[in-house]
């Protein structure tokens, strides 16, 4: 169910028209519903609850402090990947104890702001890694608390730069080293062994590579648990799919639930999850303006003030987002819909039937709640766009506009030349 809809030909945010927050705040202009946020945490929350997991919001989905705040009210914890994200998290108001902070690449710096932070644990992706963090564990007088990433080699079946839980990928560690792992993570006098962490990639639209997953890590979870008595957390990752076209049926946390509760039966250990685009994906819609309608011999260019600074994943992923008319329309052009950056790499959809537009019209990019702002850039001195919340018929900016003051906030001319 989404909460933008028309009403009365007319494309609503909940309880607001579209083309009236695009005229007040302007545009490019990102909308986030907040009614759809919860709904979808609690469906997840709600088809697992026989097992009370522990809900880690992927916040690199997106990471607005307005959206991390709703969902840290709903109960949520954070999945982090950097320092910066933890200091989001924190910021937001989650508790440090409902944060896992993964991510291949951690540094002293940030390892020392998680353990002085007292987050719940490390998802640690290498040895090295549980080295360096018993390292600054003793020399803060600290413990890390660890879970051990491994890599279940098991195709998700989606993109390949989103795929994360196969032999060739460069997160966790090997299945066939995991022990090793855990033996070396045993020995380092600072740490405190707790759980296992795996992450297939996304989105993911069918429950059988979870499962397959389960089916590998299960033994030597239950191996593990026997052994180590601190070792209690099991955390499955994200991932779970959406629709980001009008006919492809999401994955139902329902389905879900069944597909995986089985797998989990009899363990007996916490379960973590980290769902990001599950929860945002579909509760973001990006308003853009239409600029030109240019013609060439071949195609006809649709040309907005949207660019892939705004929404990279056209261009990185060859994703497909619908295109709507902010007010309905039965007429229709052929072409593209591009930006203005210099790159041919600018588009937002390419050879695609779309609403028939003039300039000055507005449109709606959907499925953009989730990697979208997230991956916003300044890339020809844009500015990125401004974000605002809707719940009902209440609006709130929860992030300005940029200005070209703000895109060359921190640079100098050097005083020698
Ligand atoms: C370790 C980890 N957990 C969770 C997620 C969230 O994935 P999704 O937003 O598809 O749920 C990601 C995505 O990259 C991830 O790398």
């Amino acid at each position: 169910m989404s909460e933008f809809t028309y009403q009365g030909g007319v494309f609503h945010a909940e309880q607001v028209p579209v083309p009236q927050l695009a005229e007040q705040y302007g545009t490019p202009l990102y909308i986030y519903s907040r009614t759809h946020l919860i709904r979808q945490y609690r469906a997840l929350a709600d088809a697992m609850k026989s097992i009370r997991p522990h809900i880690y919001f992927a916040i690199k989905s997106n990471s607005n402090l307005a959206v991390i705040h709703t969902l840290a009210n709903e109960g949520a914890g954070a999945d982090v990947v950097s320092g910066g994200e933890l200091y989001r998290a924190r910021k937001a108001g989650v508790a440090a104890d409902k944060i896992a902070f993964a991510g291949v690449g951690k540094t002293v710096a940030e390892i020392d702001y998680a353990l002085g932070e007292g987050i719940r644990f490390f998802t640690v992706e290498s040895e090295e890694e549980l080295t360096r963090i018993s390292e600054r564990a003793a020399a803060l007088g600290s413990v890390g608390r660890v879970a051990i990433r491994v890599n279940p080699d098991v195709d998700p079946k989606t993109h390949k730069y989103t795929s994360t839980g196969k032999a060739e990928n460069k997160f966790g560690v090997d299945l066939t080293r995991a022990e090793r792992a855990y033996e070396l993570a045993l020995k380092l006098p600072h740490l405190e062994v707790v759980g296992l962490h795996m992450h297939l990639g996304s989105p993911i639209m069918s429950p059988a590579p979870y499962a397959e997953a389960l089916e590998k890590v299960r033994p030597m979870c239950e191996t593990l648990k026997r052994d180590i008595t601190t070792f209690r957390h099991l955390d499955i990752g994200g991932g779970l799919g959406i629709s980001y076209r009008p006919d492809q049926a999401p994955l139902d946390p329902r389905d879900f639930a069944s597909a995986v509760l089985p797998a989990l039966h009899g363990l007996d250990m916490e379960v973590g999850m980290e769902p990001g685009r599950f929860i945002t994906g579909n509760a973001g819609i990006l308003v853009t303006r239409v600029e030109y309608i240019k013609d060439n011999p071949f195609k006809k260019f649709v040309i907005v003030d949207v660019a892939m600074n705004d929404l990279l994943r056209p261009p990185l992923y060859q994703a497909h987002h619908e295109i709507v008319p902010v007010i309905q329309t039965d007429e229709s052009i052929f072409g593209d819909v591009v930006g203005p950056i210099c790159e041919s790499g600018d588009f937002m959809a390419q050879d695609r039937s779309l609403p028939a537009v003039r300039a000055g019209d507005y449109l709606a990019i959907l499925s953009a709640g989730a990697y979208a702002f997230v991956m916003a850039s300044n890339y020809n001195t844009r500015g990125r766009a401004a974000e605002i919340m809707v719940q009902g018929d209440q609006v709130e900016v929860v992030r300005a506009r940029e200005t070209w003051d703000d895109c060359i906030r921190g640079e100098v001319m050097p005083t020698w030349s």
